[in-house]
């Protein structure tokens, strides 16, 4: 199993966690990590599920649903949206094939909203995984997702 070969090569000590998440997050093709991946997280250390639970709950970049390849988070604030002259959820809505808070069929995209991005100067703002795109329009948004699919 992939959560083996990867805790096989950390040392069974709770300074091991951090580096442990981020490689599993990273090698998972969902890259979440599920409740019984905790266990056995906790177990291997000799730590609680609890103590596990925290540090992914600390850290935003940590995944612990079961979302696309590629999550989409559109800015929700209010500057984004007095500032552009078309929805941008909307258009990703139609681009995707998918409503807000949904998944592709292909698990390649999930839309979310987020709260601000603290780029409101640069609105309408939306954040792919950690890539941060502003000043969107239209066309932006469908050259953005071209560059996804290629990837794909
Ligand atoms: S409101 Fe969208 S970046 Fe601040």
């Amino acid at each position: 199993m992939l959560l083996d070969k990867i805790l096989e090569k950390y040392p069974q000590q709770e300074d091991s966690l951090l580096e442990i998440l981020l490689a599993f997050q990273d090698a998972k093709i969902n890259h979440f990590i599920s409740e019984d991946e905790v266990r056995q997280i906790a177990s291997y250390l000799h730590i609680s599920e609890a103590k596990v639970c925290s540090v992914l709950s600390f850290y935003t970049f940590f995944r612990t649903e079961n979302k696309g390849k590629h999550v989409i988070q559109v800015c929700g604030g209010v500057p984004c949206h007095v500032e552009s002259d078309f929805n941008v959820a909307k258009t990703l809505e139609k681009e995707l094939g998918i409503k807000v808070n949904e998944t592709t069929e292909n698990q390649q995209f999930t839309l979310e909203y987020t709260s601000c991005i603290g780029l409101c100067d640069e609105a309408p703002a939306m954040r792919i995984d950690d890539k941060v795109y502003t000043k969107l329009t239209p066309n932006k948004i469908k050259a953005i997702l071209a560059e996804y699919r290629v990837y794909m």
